[in-house]
């Protein structure tokens, strides 16, 4: 069979970033260009300025990718961008953009849902990782329950009813002075606490998560007492966040009868989270590599493939969604 040569643009929230992917599977380039510096000093991400920055990167980043590939754009079979979910005029710069090289070069336009791509970002870690599986999908404006069925085949089984659980992280991060983003340095400091707070837990018949009570607890804990050990409050939310997530996802797993668990998102890079999935008994777990967890356009031009191969074609009235579902 030929093969199939995908350029994936990504730019959903603060990293420009264009790959080419052969095949689905194997990373020829993966360019990112992060925007972190720059929003750091905010305590987030300011989307007017993530579309500004966006615009002055993505020629750039785009011809570094087709140089790291040792490729043209006539060789390449089909341009896939992200078109949602995310901040509209952050997504609007790489699918305009995706749009104008398609048109360009006469090559199809395939849209990528963002969360797709997360889950894709494991067929690029472990070629042999095939659906169906369940996927604990856990970024900084999602967390989701999918059940994988097929390559562009999904059912949602539970989601957050509030706050992502990135979210989450980031804002316990700010409250104890760690800085943006929250996420990892959560997860450092955490290493040296012991999970001696209580903290409470949100229980749903279904699979549905919350995250705002045990944000809201940290942030009252903290305050009632500031001298509180920051590395003790960073232990103990992190353990009860994973019971919160393992709980869920025995749900799942009783369910569909599925013992394969795939993560997915910014927050499965968490060593702790990571963890404890591998510590589950009975399951076969897969985590992507850690600098695919992140917002990176591999992801998205491997799902870009799934599309293409399912005969997925866009037209140029393709329009960013900010809250595009799966
Ligand atoms: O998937 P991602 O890069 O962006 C979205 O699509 O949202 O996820 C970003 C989120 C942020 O909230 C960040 O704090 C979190 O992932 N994150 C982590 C870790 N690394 C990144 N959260 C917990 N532990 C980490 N090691």
């Amino acid at each position: 069979m030929k093969d199939i040569y995908t350029l994936g643009i990504e730019s959903s929230c603060d990293e420009t970033s264009v790959a080419i992917v052969k095949n689905g599977r194997e990373i020829l380039s993966n360019v990112i260009d992060t925007q972190i510096p720059i929003h750091e000093k905010y305590g987030g991400v300011v989307p007017e300025i993530a579309s500004r920055n966006h615009i002055e990167a993505i020629s750039r980043v785009t011809k570094k990718a087709l140089e790291e590939a040792n490729m043209t754009l006539e060789q390449i079979d089909a341009i896939t961008p992200t078109y949602g979910p995310g901040l509209v005029g952050a997504l609007l710069v790489g699918l305009s953009y995706a749009k104008a090289l398609s048109f360009a070069v006469n090559k199809p336009l395939v849209g990528v849902n963002h969360i797709q791509g997360h889950i894709a970002a494991n067929y690029i870690t472990y070629a042999e990782l095939e659906p169906p599986f369940l996927c604990m999908m856990m970024s900084g404006g999602n967390t989701q329950i999918i059940y994988v069925k097929g390559y562009t085949e999904f059912e949602v089984l539970g989601k957050t009813r509030d706050d992502a659980i990135g979210e989450a992280f980031d804002k316990v991060a700010r409250v104890v002075g760690l800085g943006y983003p929250g996420g990892p340095k959560v997860d450092k400091l955490a290493l040296e606490g012991k999970p001696t707070i209580d903290l409470p837990k949100t229980h749903f018949e279904n699979m549905d998560f919350s995250f705002s009570g045990i944000k809201t607890a940290v942030i009252n804990v903290h305050h009632k007492n500031p001298e509180i050990n920051k590395a003790d409050l960073c232990a103990s939310f992190e353990k009860t966040i994973v019971e919160i997530l393992i709980e869920n996802v025995t749900k799942a797993v009783k369910l569909t009868g599925i013992k394969t668990i795939a993560l997915a998102g910014g927050v499965s890079a968490n060593k702790f989270i990571r963890e404890a999935f591998l510590n589950l008994e009975d399951i076969k777990v897969y985590m992507p590599d850690l600098k695919l967890c992140t917002d990176n356009a591999a992801m998205i031009a491997s799902a870009g493939y799934y599309n293409y191969l399912a005969g997925k074609r866009d037209g140029l009235e393709l329009n960013a969604i900010p809250n595009l579902k799966l």
